[in-house]
This record gives C-alpha cells, sequence and structure tokens, in this order.
C-alpha cells in the first residue's frame, strides 16, 4: 500500500485522486496541499484523506507520507521536486516535467543523485487503446514503424496559469505536444534516438502571447517520423487521436471524442458529459469511463507496482527530459522555419541505428514493388530488376 501526499486539489489532483482511491483501492491519500486551504479541506473531505495544508513542505514531511504526486501548476513542478528530495520522498510528477529541458535535467539530476523512485506521469502512453497498439506493433503486427501521428486538440485550457507563458512555459506545444511527442516515441521505440524537429505554430484565436496551434514533425535515427498536432483553438470537445502505419499494417485510434458512444438529448438535467465537451445537448458524445479512456488507472499501476518491487516504472524523469528536449528544439524551428538539432546531454538509448528498410525480393533478381489482385481476376506483380533498374509487371490471369 503506498501512502500518499497528494500536492495540488486542482482539475488532474482530482482525477489522479478519482484513480488512486476511487475504486476502493489499496493506495491512500494520506496528505493534501493546495494553495488554499478551503480547498485543501474539501479536497480532504471529498476523498476522505486525514492531513490537508496550504504549506507544501509540511505535506510531503509527513512520516505517514511514502509518495508524494505532484499536480502543480507547470511553474511549481521544479520546486516540488526539489522538496521532495530535501525529504527523500519517491516522487511521481505530471507533465509536463519542466517548461524547459533545463529545468527538467536539473530534476532528472536531483532524484538521481538522491536516489529516490521517480514516475512521468504521462497517463495517454497508458490507455487501454494505446497499450494493445503499442503491444501489437512490438510483436511485430506493423512491420517497421514509419510514421506516428499524435493529435491533441480541444478548445482550450481551464485555468489562468495556463495562458500565461511565463508560468506555463509555453501555449499548446508544451502543453498537449508533451503527450502526442511521448505518444509517437512509444510507437517508434523509446530507445530510437530523435534527431531533429520541424515545427509549424501560431496564434491565430487566442489574445495569448503563446502559440494557440502547432504542427510538428520529429525525425528519428531510423528514419521514422513523429507528427504531433496540437492546438487550444478546436471546437466541439476533446480530441484525441492517432494514427501510425507500418511497413505490414496501420493502426487508427480514437481515445476520447468518438468512443462508440453516441447520445441525444435536449439538455433537460444534464450537464456534464466529458472533459471538454462544448455542448450538453443535441447530440453528444459521453465517454464511459474517463480515468480508465485517459490511462489514469494503468499509470498509477505501473507506478505503485515499480516501486513495490523496486523496478523502474515506464515512464521516468528521463523520458520527461527527452521530451523536453524535443519541444525545446520544437519552439526553436517555430522562429527559424529550419529543422533543428535535439539535444539530448545523455542519450541512453541505442546509438548508429540505421535506416528502416523493409524491401522485398519478388526473387532472386528482382525487388517487389507491389502486388495486387484486379476486379477483373488477374494477380499483378511489379517488380524491379536488381541490376538495371528496370521496371515491370507480370500478370497471371
Ligand atoms: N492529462 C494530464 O496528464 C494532465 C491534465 C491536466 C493537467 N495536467 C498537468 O497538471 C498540472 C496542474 O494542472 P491542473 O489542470 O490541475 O491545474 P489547476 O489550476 O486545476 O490546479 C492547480 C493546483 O495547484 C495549486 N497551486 C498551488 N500554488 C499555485 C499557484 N501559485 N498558482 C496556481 N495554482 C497553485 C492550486 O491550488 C490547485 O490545487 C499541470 O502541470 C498540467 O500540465 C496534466
Amino acid at each position: 500500500m503506498r501512502k500518499i501526499a497528494m500536492l495540488g486539489s486542482g482539475f488532474i489532483g482530482r482525477f489522479y485522486a478519482d484513480s488512486i482511491v476511487g475504486l476502493r483501492s489499496r493506495d491512500k491519500i494520506v496528505s493534501i496541499y493546495s494553495r488554499s486551504e478551503d480547498k485543501a479541506i474539501k479536497f480532504a473531505e471529498d476523498y476522505g484523506v486525514a492531513f490537508a495544508t496550504n504549506d507544501m513542505m509540511e505535506a510531503i514531511e509527513r512520516e505517514d507520507v511514502d509518495t508524494v504526486v505532484i499536480s502543480l501548476p507547470n511553474f511549481l513542478h521544479e520546486e516540488a521536486v526539489l522538496a521532495c528530495v530535501k525529504a527523500g520522498k519517491g516522487v511521481l510528477c505530471t507533465k509536463p516535467l519542466g517548461r524547459t529541458a533545463a529545468e527538467a535535467k536539473r530534476m532528472l539530476d536531483a532524484v538521481e543523485k538522491a536516489g529516490i523512485f521517480h514516475g512521468y506521469l504521462e497517463d495517454l502512453v497508458y490507455t487501454p487503446k494505446f497499450l494493445k497498439a503499442v503491444e501489437s506493433v512490438k510483436a511485430g503486427a506493423l512491420g517497421n514503424i514509419l510514421w506516428a501521428r499524435s493529435r491533441e486538440a480541444h478548445p482550450g485550457p481551464h485555468s489562468e496559469w495556463f495562458w500565461d507563458k511565463e508560468l506555463a512555459g509555453g501555449g499548446c506545444i508544451l502543453d498537449l505536444g508533451c503527450h502526442c511527442i511521448e505518444i509517437g516515441r512509444g510507437y517508434i521505440g523509446k530507445d530510437i534516438k530523435p534527431v531533429e524537429v520541424i515545427c509549424w505554430a501560431d496564434t491565430q484565436v487566442k489574445p495569448i502571447d503563446a502559440e494557440d496551434h502547432a504542427i510538428g514533425m520529429v525525425r528519428y535515427e531510423n528514419g521514422a517520423i513523429g507528427q504531433f498536432e496540437v492546438s487550444w483553438t478546436f471546437r466541439g470537445g476533446l480530441d484525441l487521436r492517432d494514427e501510425v502505419m507500418g511497413s505490414e499494417g496501420t493502426i487508427s485510434i480514437n481515445n476520447f471524442l468518438r468512443t462508440g458512444f453516441d447520445m441525444f438529448t435536449s439538455g433537460e438535467g444534464y450537464d456534464y458529459v466529458a472533459e471538454k465537451a462544448e455542448s450538453n445537448k443535441g447530440w453528444i458524445f459521453p465517454v464511459g469511463d474517463e480515468i480508465h479512456e485517459l490511462g489514469y488507472n494503468f499509470m498509477f499501476k505501473d507506478m505503485f507496482d515499480a516501486m513495490d518491487e523496486d523496478q523502474e516504472p515506464n515512464e521516468t524523469f528521463y523520458d520527461g527530459y527527452v521530451v523536453n528536449a524535443i519541444m525545446d528544439a520544437a519552439y526553436k524551428s517555430v522562429q527559424t522555419k529550419k529543422w533543428e538539432a535535439i539535444e539530448i546531454e545523455d542519450w541512453r538509448g541505442q546509438e548508429g541505428v540505421q535506416p528502416i528498410s523493409a524491401q522485398r525480393d519478388y526473387d532472386e533478381n528482382h525487388f517487389l514493388i507491389k502486388e495486387e489482385m484486379t476486379h477483373y481476376g488477374a494477380k499483378k506483380y511489379i517488380i524491379k530488376n536488381k541490376a538495371t533498374g528496370a521496371i515491370k509487371e507480370i500478370i497471371e490471369e
């Protein structure tokens, strides 16, 4: 059983609490810190937490706490992580780890030097659909992964600090791109080095300094591309989709906006539909179990199992740091309008990986370009001579 101090009682703090204690889990939140004492007390009442405070250190240092969950705004992550290091408590931090790679690296160095458990709370690589998809990819169902596209778009976040570029560290690239980038790494392989990024971003709708809309491509050492599409200006709810293309297959996932649950209502007596839904009447698209669909349960299970077994979880501060390094390069590319190199100070994956090659032979002397059964019953092979480069087709009637 983990005994947890929760830092932050806001939007994500409550989702996390719902998943940690919601289904009579064996883990327990024993202390809650919130900036306002009233909100800390309300959270304590809602989740049966014995101790509530508006003093962060007090929440962390309590003797009965062994794990700290950071659900605080981005500008407080480093301070909170360093407080956990000082207290020697295991720490799980929400996304993005830092506002910059430098900030994330300081956090990574601090937890590793102190030898404390660290987990990066990136729930979207724990959704049931993602877990199943990645399992299939690892088993080879898609062959070589060439392209992994991940999209997160919604009408914008819900608290004031997100909209302040300094406090949040950026706009939708930092807030949503971090999810998409880690999803891309998951499909392409976390041990494959991300090499460079090209990114377009703009502020098109909201009166803010940060970007509200962006599209980027991350090129990996083996030639695979991780594409991220993010927006704080999308209308119609929370759009969370992945599309993966490999040499032997494709996967397409809709995690939230269309999960196969359509409802029509006049709107009478119905207010909450799903996270960031913009309408509660007409045709609406509820989500059966948001906590599950968004991966929170599976994420905490991985974290707490790893802690119990003295292992690393699937997502550590190192992953958070790599994601921040990719986003730093994306922000640079937005300025220069060029591919920008990703600077990772201590790359821990494979080095010198060769470009993907999925070419197939037709026979000893020919490559197979394509085979197809036609509607008129002929089988066609398009082949290329290995020596001359000549391309021709063979038709079997
Ligand atoms: N899917 C996800 O993983 C996900 C979703 C939403 C948010 N987040 C992350 O969680 C973190 C918190 O986001 P949120 O949406 O819960 O925010 P929120 O504004 O709803 O909650 C912030 C909490 O921090 C506390 N706090 C302490 N000091 C503060 C200060 N100086 N200013 C503002 N709040 C202060 C507030 O009292 C509140 O309890 C962010 O890093 C965000 O990126 C993750």
